[in-house]
C-alpha cells in the first residue's frame, strides 16, 4: 500500500495524455509528439568517445559519493563563468539534475515549511515539496508579463524556508532580467530564505542573458544552483547533473546521496567531464536549429489566431488556448483528432488551466506537420 507520503502527490497529469498517446502509437497512428522534453538531437561524438575510452579503461565502479575529483573541479571552475565563486567541495554531482533539485529540497525543507513557487513551475517542484512535508505557494506569473514575476512580498509568511527559481524556464521559455533577480534576491536576503536555482536550461537561450542568482549580494550562502548535462549537451539519458551549495547543504545533500543512488554513473561522469572541458561549438549549433524552430511554430500559430510572445530560452512555449478550450480538453482533442501531443497548462501551476505546453524539440519538418494538423483540428 502507498504511504501516506506518496499519498501526498499525485500522479503527473502530463501521464494522461502520455498513455493515451502511447495507445496511439501502438494503434499504428503516427503520433506527432509536441510534449517531450529533451533535445533531440545526438549526444555530440567527443562525450560518446570520452565515456567508451573510460569503459574500455575499467572505470567502472562505484566514484566517491560527490562524484570524480576532475569533474567536481571542472564544475567548480564551470560555476566561475556565472560569477559563483565555489571550490570542489562546494560541488555535488548527482544523478540528473532531478536528483540534486530532491537532495536539496529534502535537505532544506522539513514539515510545514512553505515554497514560493512561480506559477507555471515544471512539473516536478510541487511533488519535491509535498514529498518533504512541505507546501508551495503559488504565485502566478501572468503571460502580459512574460511569465516573469512581479513583487511578491505579501506571499512571504513566517514559515516561507525556500524559493524556487527557474531560468531559462520550462515550461514557457522566459528568461528573468537583472531586476527581477534583483527583487526575488532582496526578498530573500531580508527574510532569511533559502532559493533554489535551477539553471538546466541556461546555454539554451536566444535573447538576454543568462543570470545566476547566487552571484548577487549576498546570495552566495543562500542559494543551490543545481544545473546539468542533459539539455545543453543533448545527454537526458546519461543522468549526470550538479550542484553548488555552501557546504551544510552539501554535506546534507551528500548524506541522501550516499544512502540512495550511492554516485552518478561512473562513465558518464567521464563523458561530462569532457562536455565540460571539450569544444563548446556542438551548444551553439544546436541553440541556432531551436532558434530556427521557434521562428518557425511562433509564426504558424500566429497564423491559426494563437498569440504568443517569442520566448528568449528553453524550448518551449506556453500556450493560452481558451479560445478553443480549456487546456486539456484542447490536448486530448489535438491528440484524438489530429494525432499532435501536447501538454496540458494544468500540468505547471493551478492557474494555468487555459495552456498547452508545446516543446519544439523535434525537426522542422515534424513541427510543419504537427502545425498543419493542429490548424485543421482547432481552425
Ligand atoms: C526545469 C527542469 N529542471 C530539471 C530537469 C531535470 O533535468 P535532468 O535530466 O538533468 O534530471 C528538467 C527536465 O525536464 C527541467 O525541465
Amino acid at each position: 500500500m502507498p504511504s501516506e507520503r506518496v499519498n501526498r502527490i499525485e500522479e503527473s497529469a502530463t501521464l494522461r495524455i502520455s498513455d493515451l498517446a502511447n495507445k496511439l502509437k501502438r494503434a499504428g497512428k503516427d503520433v506527432i509528439s509536441f510534449s517531450v522534453g529533451e533535445p533531440d538531437f545526438v549526444t555530440p561524438q567527443h562525450i560518446i568517445d570520452a565515456a567508451k575510452k573510460a569503459l574500455d579503461e575499467g572505470r567502472t565502479h562505484y566514484t566517491p559519493s560527490a562524484g570524480i575529483p576532475e569533474l567536481r573541479e571542472a564544475i567548480a571552475n564551470k560555476f566561475k563563468e556565472n560569477g559563483i565563486s565555489v571550490s570542489p567541495n562546494e560541488v555535488i554531482v548527482t544523478p540528473g539534475a532531478k536528483q540534486a533539485i530532491f537532495e536539496a529540497v529534502l535537505s532544506i525543507l522539513g514539515d510545514g515549511d512553505e515554497v514560493i513557487l512561480f506559477d507555471p513551475a515544471w512539473v516536478s517542484y510541487e511533488s519535491c515539496i509535498k514529498l518533504a512535508g512541505a507546501r508551495p505557494a503559488w504565485i502566478k506569473t501572468g503571460e502580459e508579463k512574460g511569465f516573469v514575476p512581479d513583487d511578491f512580498l505579501e506571499s512571504i509568511s513566517r514559515k516561507t524556508k525556500l524559493i524556487i527559481v527557474n531560468t531559462p524556464g520550462n515550461p514557457t521559455g522566459a528568461v528573468f532580467d537583472e531586476n527581477t533577480l534583483k527583487m526575488i534576491a532582496d526578498i530573500a536576503r531580508d527574510h532569511d530564505i533559502f532559493v533554489l536555482s535551477d539553471e538546466v536550461y541556461e546555454k539554451i537561450i536566444y535573447e538576454g542573458k543568462h543570470l545566476s542568482i547566487a552571484s548577487f549580494d549576498g546570495m552566495h550562502d543562500r542559494t543551490v544552483t543545481v544545473n546539468g548535462f542533459s539539455k545543453a549537451y543533448a545527454m537526458t539519458g546519461w543522468r549526470v547533473g550538479y550542484a553548488s551549495a555552501p557546504p551544510e547543504v552539501i554535506d546534507a545533500m551528500l548524506k541522501i546521496q550516499q544512502h540512495s543512488t550511492s554516485c552518478a554513473t561512473s562513465f558518464a561522469q567521464y563523458g561530462a567531464l569532457e562536455a565540460l572541458k571539450g569544444p563548446q561549438e556542438c551548444i551553439a549549433e544546436m541553440v541556432n536549429e531551436f532558434k530556427t524552430r521557434r521562428d518557425l511554430i511562433v509564426d504558424g500559430l500566429e497564423s491559426m489566431g494563437l498569440e504568443c510572445k517569442k520566448p528568449d530560452g528553453a524550448f518551449y512555449l506556453f500556450v493560452n488556448v481558451a479560445r478553443f478550450g480549456d487546456g486539456m480538453s484542447v490536448a486530448e482533442r489535438l491528440l484524438n483528432e489530429g494525432y499532435v501531443a501536447v501538454t496540458p497548462g494544468s500540468a505547471f501551476g493551478p492557474h494555468s488551466e487555459d495552456y498547452i505546453r508545446i516543446s519544439y524539440a523535434t525537426s522542422q519538418a515534424r513541427i510543419s506537420e504537427g502545425l498543419d494538423r493542429m490548424r485543421e483540428v482547432l481552425v
